[in-house]
């Protein structure tokens, strides 16, 4: 193909843009994010304020603010199977996240199963595939869970807190987290495991409602009427290797409560 550009000049934005930090090619077209958030910030203002003129004798404008963390209560709540769950988080349009997002992370593993792991969100992997935990962090939960052995294929399930993908995987704002909250709620309600695994600060602050995973982790808790476990994620423990010991401890626990009578 014919290009505008002179081979000096595409090679000097190129050098230009890997200086910016530019590191991943992921479409053809370039896609302006300034603008896609503009969009997302301006629908969901437009959704916020369902303007109900009241009409004849000039009374006032009053204006009905949509409460994104209610719609989401109410979608959960209709939602009677996974599929339908499924498909309530795919409409919900008021996270602006879906926005920057290539697929809806909804989960993996086996429904019903007795374990079932709850994740921060996706990242670039996930993304990519639709499925949580597919990436490096992933491969590691794998094995983790192969050591007592459990699989994903056979007795667990796994999701997330957020479905989908943060901008450069940036931190879930708490009020991101609290409108997907009743999904997640219903979600577990849904699989009615008998353990949680919960993994990481974004997970616990979201079942648990507390920070702090290196004090929570190896304790029992319970959210959602079921026994949680607190446990490392897999994406610290493969920066902190020497953390792995405190994760095959949790993991021992787990087994040990799935074994018990
Ligand atoms: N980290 C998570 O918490 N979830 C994923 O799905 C992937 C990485």
């Amino acid at each position: 193909m014919e290009s505008a550009l002179d081979w000096h000049t595409a090679h000097a934005l190129l050098a230009w843009q890997m200086e910016m930090g530019v590191d991943e090619a992921i479409s053809d077209t370039p896609v302006d994010r300034f603008a896609v958030e503009r969009a997302a910030r301006e629908q969901a203002q437009a959704k916020k304020s369902q303007v109900a003129v009241a009409r004849g004798g000039g009374g006032p404008v009053s204006e009905v603010k949509a409460d994104p963390v209610a719609e989401a209560g109410q979608a959960a709540k209709g939602a009677t199977s996974l599929d339908a769950l499924r498909a309530a988080m795919d409409a919900f349009e008021h996270c602006e996240l879906k926005r920057g997002a290539r697929s809806l992370v909804f989960s993996d593993g086996l429904p019903g199963a007795r374990v079932m792991i709850v994740g921060e969100a996706p990242g670039r992997d996930e993304d990519r595939q639709g499925k949580p935990f597919v990436g490096k962090a992933g491969q590691l939960l794998d094995r983790m869970l192969s050591a007592i052995g459990l699989s994903r294929s056979e007795s667990v399930y796994i999701t997330n807190v957020m479905p989908w993908r943060p901008p450069q995987n940036r931190e879930p704002r708490p009020e991101e987290i609290a409108m997907m909250l009743p999904f997640l709620r219903k979600h577990i309600a849904l699989v009615q495991p008998e353990v949680l695994l919960v993994m990481g600060n974004i997970s616990c602050q979201a079942l648990l409602g507390k920070r702090g995973i290196t004090r929570l982790r190896g304790h029992w808790a319970e959210a959602e009427g079921k026994p949680v476990m607190p446990m490392l994620h897999p994406a610290y423990l493969l920066r902190t290797p020497t953390a792995k010991r405190e994760a095959w401890a949790d993991l021992l626990a787990v087994k040990a409560r799935l074994e018990s009578p």
